[in-house]
């Protein structure tokens, strides 16, 4: 079954990519139809897709969009906001910070500042090179979705057992794993990375199935405001979420297009989110780059298949070029 695809708000779509500016999106977006709002915003600086400004212009426009995109948000839902900093004069303002006071004013909770850490970037000769992001993560209300079985990671001591009281002799930790902490050490996407595209700054997938799974259930709609290359959908899409994104670039929506086509086909590789982060003094054993399919017999593509009713096949042709 192909998933259904627009390039405008569709409510019975299972991907959107808007080619536009997400103002003109949100327009179109019900209130509370989005489960989870994940995005890393231009950061103002002078990247090939942003025009750099001052500091408060650059706030007051983020200002606007989160706003927006705060009513489309569902109760129960999450919103996370990846950022590093602003750079001017060799000076940094770190952007998380700056940005806190306007999801407080909209009265969103933070439930974590994840910091996610990475090995690689730019070498800084007159202060410390920056090898940590953060993502802000809010909700909207106390009663939220949060899913920790499904992003589990290995117990440091699977085996490690109780030795003395009532639970004596039976295991310590949870068999499915621990808690990941709020530090993710997670490899960035430079040249070598086998997710890369020609976008400057793209997502590794593996970050965003970590939220995704944790912070949505199937079915539900992800959006990322400024999508890049569609990495936060094709995190969502593997999963069994719906995707809807803006990016302005028409050239990276095209990117985005092309590797859901290879996904479709079984042929898009991605790094495992069970990777082990290369070690030199520990090498562990490889594992390789994974083929991943979004097209699937599952049951929750029945179910949207049955949702859709009898008008689904001849919508099936809608877009089919995409
Ligand atoms: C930091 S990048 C996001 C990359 C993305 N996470 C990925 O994995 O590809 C920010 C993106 O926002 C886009 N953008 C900037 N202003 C926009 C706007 N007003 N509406 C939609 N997209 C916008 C830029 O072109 C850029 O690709």
């Amino acid at each position: 079954m192909t998933l259904k695809k627009s390039t405008i708000f569709d409510k019975k779509a299972d991907i959107i990519f808007f080619n536009g500016d997400v103002n003109d999106l949100l327009k179109e977006i019900p209130d509370e139809f989005i489960q989870l709002i994940v995005t890393s915003p231009p950061y103002n600086l002078g990247k090939e897709y942003e025009e750099k400004t001052d500091i408060q212009t650059y706030l007051s426009q983020q200002e606007e969009i989160i706003t927006k995109c705060v009513r489309t948000l569902k109760p129960e839902g999450s919103i996370c906001w990846q950022v590093g900093n602003y750079v001017e004069n060799g000076e940094i303002i770190p952007l998380d910070i700056a940005l806190f006071p306007i999801f407080s004013k909209l009265n969103l909770h933070l439930r974590n500042r994840i910091v996610w850490h990475y090995g690689h970037g730019l070498h800084a000769t007159n202060r410390f090179s920056g090898r940590y992001e953060v993502i802000l993560w809010f909700t909207k209300t106390d009663n939220y979705v949060f899913n920790l079985d499904p992003i589990r990671i290995p117990q440091k001591y699977p085996q490690k057992k109780y030795y003395k009281g009532p639970k004596k002799g039976q295991l310590s930790g949870n068999p499915l794993g621990k808690n990941p902490s709020d530090v993710w050490n997670i490899p960035n996407v430079k040249s070598n990375h086998v997710e890369k595209t020609k976008h400057p700054c793209q997502f590794p997938v593996e970050l965003i199935e970590r939220l995704v799974l944790s912070m949505s259930n199937e079915n539900e709609w992800v959006f990322d405001p400024f999508m890049g290359v569609a990495s936060t959908a094709i995190a969502s899409l593997l999963h069994n979420r719906r995707a809807i994104g803006a990016e302005i670039i028409k050239d990276y929506v095209q990117v985005g297009w092309e590797r859901i086509k290879q996904a479709e086909k079984g042929q898009l590789r991605i790094r495992p989110m069970d990777r082990p982060v290369y070690n030199p003094e520990k090498p562990n054993v490889y594992i390789p780059p994974k083929k991943v399919t979004i097209d699937s017999d599952s049951d929750i593509s029945q179910a949207r298949l049955f949702e859709k009713g009898e008008n689904y096949q001849k919508d099936q042709k809608y877009e089919d070029n995409l």
